[in-house]
């Protein structure tokens, strides 16, 4: 096609989109709403466009990790630049709530919502809600274990033989909020130098820690690596579009999250990221999770939920101490650890 053509075809675009902003209920102009998300892009996309359509407020909004957002924030807090930060692991967000960056709502229809969702709002003074929960585990491309005659690994135990060298591939804590809950949920599973030593083990058989959580799924399903450790429902959604992905709940146990979703204190628009939040807690928006295959479950119990959302009663879960895990210093005292003792070693 053209230059010319092409300009055409985008400007047609851009008019489609005014018109069905146009033509739809509330479409008028209402003004802006400044997110960031961190669950999955696919989500986070899919949901600003559907909210956009059904209000006429326009979504800015920017996807990054769980962690890189905390950082933000506290950069942001003198002039704040974000309304609401929904989606990603709870634990940054508590560290935010703890540090006087977030706003408390209690929404009104807090009874729609599971316990494990109530809870998190209990233990945050209502700054932080529960969006949805989800479990760590493995996902394992079948036909390169294969191929490397390597077995299936099924428990904590087997990552660390010395078969899985440069096989495994994990998330990095400073970024990643999926890899900080995996590293908080070992501590509280093995006692923390124990699972600092298998924390060394496990480094010798990382091929890369990369930058969030949401990468291992893909690179495990296009064989560009044999084991992601990062969670569960990730790597079911490639299962089930046929690609030769297995996966593993740890025999011995594992960590889980509950997702985050707040509101910023100071926030410029605080009327939209009242109306964001509640539409991405209401059916709708949780809905758009499973149909565009991010799979965690949801926080709403009004509704029936993706069906290939895997079942949390299939795992052994720990009891994983949201509260303590949650607390700044905690976080910044693990993460330092980490680094000191695990991510200098050589490989
Ligand atoms: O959307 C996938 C997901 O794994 C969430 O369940 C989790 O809350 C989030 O990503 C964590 O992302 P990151 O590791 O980039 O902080």
């Amino acid at each position: 096609m053209r230059p010319f053509a092409l300009r055409n075809v985008a400007v047609l675009a851009a008019c489609a989109g005014a018109m069905a902003l146009l033509f739809s209920p509330g479409a008028a102009a209402q003004g802006t709403v400044n997110a960031l998300c961190s669950t999955d892009a696919g989500w986070c996309e899919a949901a600003a466009t559907a909210f956009t359509r059904e209000t006429g407020i326009r979504v800015q909004q920017a996807h990054k990790g769980t962690g890189e957002i905390g950082a933000q924030l506290r950069a942001e807090a003198a002039n704040p630049k974000t309304d609401i930060w929904w989606g990603g692991t709870g634990d940054p967000f508590l560290q935010a709530a703890e540090q006087g960056l977030l706003e408390a709502y209690r929404p009104t229809y807090i009874d729609d919502l599971h316990d494990w969702a109530v809870r998190q709002y209990a233990m945050s003074q209502n700054m932080v809600g529960g969006f949805y929960t989800s479990a760590i585990g493995f996902g394992f491309n079948t036909e390169l274990l294969k191929r490397k005659k390597l077995h299936e690994p099924k428990c904590w135990a087997d990552l660390v033989k010395p078969e899985y060298r440069g096989e495994i591939e994990i998330s990095h804590p400073a970024s990643s909020g999926t890899a900080y809950t995996i590293i908080a949920g070992l501590v509280q599973q093995m006692g923390e130098d124990a699972a600092f030593d298998y924390l060394k083990k496990l480094h010798r058989n990382v091929t890369s820690y990369t930058r969030s959580g949401q990468a291992q799924a893909p690179n495990v399903a296009k064989g560009e690596v044999a084991v992601g450790v990062s969670f569960i429902f990730g790597f079911e959604r490639w299962r089930y579009d046929k690609f030769p992905v297995k996966t593993a709940a740890p025999c011995e146990g594992t960590g889980y999250e509950v997702g985050g979703i707040a509101l910023v204190k100071g926030a410029r628009n605080k009327e939209n990221a009242k109306r964001y939040y509640d539409w991405l807690m209401s059916p709708a928006g949780q809905a758009i999770g499973g149909q565009v295959g991010s799979l965690q479950s949801p926080a709403n119990k009004t509704f029936k939920p993706d069906a290939r959302i895997p079942s949390m009663s299939d795992v052994k879960l720990i009891k994983y101490d949201f509260e303590k895990y949650g607390r700044a210093a905690e976080r910044k005292r693990l993460i330092d650890r980490w680094t000191r003792e695990v991510e200098s070693q050589a490989r």
